[in-house]
């Protein structure tokens, strides 16, 4: 029994309820008691966008967004993004413990040996026009891919889970690569399993005539580390549909498909691809007071700025720009950073932002970086998707197995037209 409490008082009846406080919440349905009669259905809370509802307990992402803090499974992002690669944080972030080296020589052995994806997969990729963003494709490649497992549908079988969490791990950078290729009408490269997970995925962007595909160890490095910065952020958008749709028991290609399909929009995972057009359309640093000023008017926002959680400086963000500079040495300066550089300076700076506590977030960068790399914007939103893939199954299988969760089903509050009788027709 918890011990501390929250006393309400309904001024309607003038009854008082006892309610019990755990971890700084109640539980909504406690409200539920709280009726004007026994006809009445009983209190609810309104909370368009979820800005205050805790959906669910989790135990896998920990977010302070005041101290701009963040923790897989009790390890700092940025003691990760030094000290190991994506495929053992992709193991903490499933199993909870970080991998000793036998299984992470075995995770790694059953990623890297489920790259190739059926031959019909590639056919139906193909079937798109030579210009569908990548976007648009890896999505419906994604569903497609629950026509090819059907058993995925067991989602309380744990084994037949692993099978399919190790499936989607392993086929998304796969899938990303066919995306790019078919937009330059390229012939698609088949997964080097001699390869680690981020050099095969250049090998299958980037692979020409070589017999053998070498990735350049700063670019596969700079890779590695920003999959690690996006492979979960506890209950963010795409994630809430994962576990959405999951708790229908959909396959989890079918929520994963879902997932993606909401990290597309401009103000989540699109955000970096909106970020480019905004610094080319700024294209000198002269003209950023001007476009500050725009914003502060209200005439549109600052793209990878501010952030529904963090209210400080986003850490990945922080560890981004160094990433940004390891790229540049190799691949050159790129202009628009020097615009970006200044943007974020001045942007600090103005009270409009400060009040507002609007900081770079994980997006303002990133996008800079994929593109030195010889990545069209298009493919930024599935540059998120491959390593969010992690967060997303993580998510699903600690919904499954949450003895607490059910299908996903909100209220409403009703504010449509009352009861009212159709004209009956005339004969
Ligand atoms: N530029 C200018 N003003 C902003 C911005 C921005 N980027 N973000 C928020 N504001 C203002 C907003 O207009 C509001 O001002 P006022 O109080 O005067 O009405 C105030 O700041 C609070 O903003 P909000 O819209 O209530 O904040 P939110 O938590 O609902 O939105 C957000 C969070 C990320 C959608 C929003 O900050 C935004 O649209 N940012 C730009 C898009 C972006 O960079 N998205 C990537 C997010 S991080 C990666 C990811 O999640 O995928």
């Amino acid at each position: 029994m918890s011990e501390e409490h929250l006393t309400i008082t309904d001024d309607r009846t003038g009854k008082s309820y006892k309610l019990p406080i755990e971890e700084g919440t109640v539980r909504a349905m406690d409200l539920r008691q709280i009726k004007t009669n026994e006809h009445d259905f009983g209190l609810m809370t309104y909370d368009p966008a979820l800005m205050n509802t805790a959906s669910t307990k989790s135990a896998i992402t920990f977010i302070d967004g005041d101290k701009g803090i963040l923790e897989y499974r009790g390890f700092p992002v940025e003691q990760l993004a030094e000290r190991s690669n994506f495929l053992e944080v992709a193991y903490l972030i499933l199993f909870g413990e970080m991998p000793n080296e036998e299984q992470s020589t075995a995770w790694t052995y059953d990623i890297t040996h489920h790259t190739f994806v059926h031959e019909n997969i590639k056919t139906l990729m193909q079937a798109f026009r030579y210009d569908a963003h990548p976007m648009g494709m890896f999505i419906s490649t994604v569903a497609a891919l629950s026509t090819f497992y059907p058993e995925a549908k067991q989602v309380s079988d744990a084994d037949n889970r692993l099978a399919q969490i190790k499936r989607l791990i392993a086929k998304v950078p796969t899938i990303a690569a066919y995306t790019f290729r078919h937009n330059r009408g390229l012939r698609y490269v088949y997964p080097d399993n001699d390869l680690s997970y981020t050099g095969n995925f250049l090998n299958m962007m980037f692979k020409m005539t070589e017999t053998k595909y070498k990735p350049n160890p700063a670019l596969e490095h700079a890779l590695d580390v920003l999959f690690i910065l996006h492979a979960d952020h506890e209950q963010n958008c795409s994630t809430n549909a994962m576990r959405a749709i999951g708790s229908s028991c959909a396959d989890p290609y079918s929520a994963m498909a879902g997932a993606a399909a909401a990290l597309y929009g401009p103000l989540h995972g699109g955000a970096n691809e909106e970020v480019l057009k905004m610094l080319s359309r700024i294209d000198d640093k002269r003209n950023i007071p001007e476009f500050i000023q725009r914003v502060k008017n209200g005439e549109g926002k600052l793209m990878g700025f501010g952030h529904r959680v963090y209210k400080n400086y986003d850490p990945r963000a922080r560890i981004i720009k160094r990433v940004a500079d390891e790229v540049f040495e190799m691949t050159g300066r790129n202009r628009l950073l020097d615009i970006a550089l200044e943007l974020e300076r001045i942007a600090l700076e103005d009270e409009y932002f400060i009040s507002r506590k609007l900081y770079p977030n994980v997006d303002f960068y990133s996008g800079i970086i994929y593109q030195a790399m010889g990545l069209p914007v298009t493919m930024f939103p599935v540059m998120f998707a491959i390593p969010r893939t992690v967060g997303w199954l993580a998510q699903w299988q600690e919904m499954i197995t949450d003895p607490e969760q059910k299908i996903t089903r909100p209220r409403q509050i009703f504010v449509g037209q009352p009861r009212r009788e159709l004209p009956k027709k005339k004969d």
